[in-house]
């Protein structure tokens, strides 16, 4: 029977998922550090409310994207990395993928927590998580905070690493998860 040869490039599922993703990350930003800076009032309401569905929308991403990534294994790292960049680069992504299933859970929990309701674009409310606490409503509040933080360091890692693979060792790492670009030549090698 053939055996089918591991991937050399991401695919456009993987490519998309990725990217919207990403994206949705930076608006989760943009918009939480607009609120934060603006006093109580409809318009601080608007974006927090556009927040918390941007939000529960990168959590049905995530799980959908956990699912077909757990069937479709991405392609192999480049045969010149040390095992040392291997296992930070395996590790950043595992982070990734707890932290896009920890950041939406805890907005949704902390807000559950206040008994505030967490409508999607106003089309439905979810269901409260948890019960109403001050106290888990600050513990949720702080972990949110921190992940935050944790997500933002993750990310500027990952992106200096994938601009150093482009520039630095001008291997096809940044060009196989980028749309319309063929790899030049493949230098990658099965993930172990
Ligand atoms: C990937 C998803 C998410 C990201 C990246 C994200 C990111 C952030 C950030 C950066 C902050 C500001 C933290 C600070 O004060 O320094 C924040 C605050 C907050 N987030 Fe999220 N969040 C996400 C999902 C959610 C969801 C799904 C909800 C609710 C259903 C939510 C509810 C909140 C609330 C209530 C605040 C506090 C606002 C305030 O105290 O003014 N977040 N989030
Ligand atoms: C906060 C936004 C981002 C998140 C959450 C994120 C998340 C991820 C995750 C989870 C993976 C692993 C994919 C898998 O194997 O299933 C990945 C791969 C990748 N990301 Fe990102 N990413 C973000 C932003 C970016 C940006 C801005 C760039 C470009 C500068 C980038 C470039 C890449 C590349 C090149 C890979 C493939 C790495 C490899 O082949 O091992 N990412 N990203």
């Amino acid at each position: 029977m053939p055996t089918r040869s591991p991937p050399t490039r991401y695919s456009a599922v993987a490519q998309t998922f990725h990217w919207v993703i990403a994206a949705l990350v930076v608006v989760q930003f943009v918009l939480a550090n607009l609120e934060g800076d603006l006093p109580i009032g409809a318009h601080k309401l608007a974006l927090l409310a556009r927040h918390k569905s941007f939000g529960m929308t990168v959590l049905m991403l995530a799980i959908l994207r956990l699912l077909w990534r757990l069937k479709n294994p991405p392609p192999g790292l480049p045969a010149g990395m040390s095992p040392l960049e291997r296992r930070l680069a395996r590790a950043t992504h595992i982070a990734f993928y707890v932290l896009l299933f920890a950041m939406p859970l805890t907005g949704w929990m902390m807000s559950s927590a206040k008994n505030y309701s967490v409508s999607w674009f106003g089309l439905f409310t979810w269901p409260n998580l948890i019960g109403k606490s001050e106290t888990a409503f600050k513990v949720l509040h702080a972990t949110h905070e921190i992940l935050s933080d944790v997500l933002l360091a993750i990310a500027i890692l990952h992106i200096l690493a994938a601009l150093k693979h482009h520039f630095w060792h001008k291997d096809d790492v940044l060009r196989r998860m980028l749309p319309f670009f063929r790899p030049d030549k493949v230098k990658s090698e099965r993930r172990s």
